[in-house]
């Protein structure tokens, strides 16, 4: 399939492009430096910015079949980017008859009772962004969603292992998160679901199936 990644320049995205295309699919990595992909035989950078119109965002969909969103602005941008940047991207894929949309959020975004005492109070404008964008998505879109809530990025390897709902927020191996990414879309059980993620002792499929 064709998968359209918002954000292709970013960490996650890469590790999430390299499973993806081992994986068979094709690549269009829209990031707002282009160049600044990683080329290879199915990859295509695309030139894109959570910045611009619906319209524009359409186009540069062009024949995505997937939508992936990866993007962030490390709280600096987050009303444009983070937030009113997924809801037009969301708009975008709908205009482009896309359905399934995979979003990457982050632990307790849509559980506000939870961001006092856990940490998350020092990131209170990105988890409002957050919280904001993955409302937007089950509320006013009749995309295939599913949104991946991990908690902590890690610059470590891969564990091939996670653990899924638990209710807790722990860390997570960036490898880990982009694998867990690429392998929502061989589960159908996964559409429509909020998947909170950290480092556990459960295979990436095994506890994919049993969400
Ligand atoms: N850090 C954490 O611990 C954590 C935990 C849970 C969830 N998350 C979520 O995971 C996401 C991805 O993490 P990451 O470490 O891969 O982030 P990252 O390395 O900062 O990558 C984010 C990408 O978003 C792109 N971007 C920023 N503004 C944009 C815009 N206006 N238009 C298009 N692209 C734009 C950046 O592009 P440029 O290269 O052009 O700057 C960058 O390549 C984060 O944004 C966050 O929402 C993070």
């Amino acid at each position: 399939m064709k998968m359209f990644i918002a954000g292709a320049a970013g960490r996650v995205a890469e590790e999430l492009i390299a499973d993806l295309i081992e994986d068979g699919h094709e690549v269009l990595a829209g990031a707002r430096s282009p160049e600044k992909i990683k080329t290879g035989v199915k990859i295509t950078p695309v030139h894109f910015d959570l910045h611009w119109e619906v319209a524009e965002m359409a186009a540069a969909l062009a024949d995505a079949e997937v939508v992936y969103f990866v993007a962030g602005s490390r709280g600096q941008d987050l009303l444009q980017t983070d937030l009113f940047g997924a809801v037009k991207l969301m708009q975008a894929a709908e205009t482009q008859g896309i359905k399934r949309y995979i979003q990457l959020s982050s632990t307790y975004s849509m559980e506000p009772e939870k961001w006092r005492g856990t940490g998350l109070e020092k990131i209170m404008n990105y988890n409002i962004a957050k919280m904001f964008a993955d409302h937007w998505l089950i509320d006013n879109t009749q995309l295939d969603y599913t949104i991946l809530q991990p908690g902590s990025l890690e610059e470590t390897t891969a564990t091939g292992k996670i653990s899924v709902n638990s209710g807790a927020m722990g860390l997570n191996p960036i490898p880990d998160v982009a694998k867990t990414l690429a392998e929502l879309l061989k589960y159908p059980n996964t559409i429509k679901k909020v998947i909170s993620m950290m480092g556990g002792s459960d295979e990436i499929d095994e506890a994919l199936k049993s969400v």
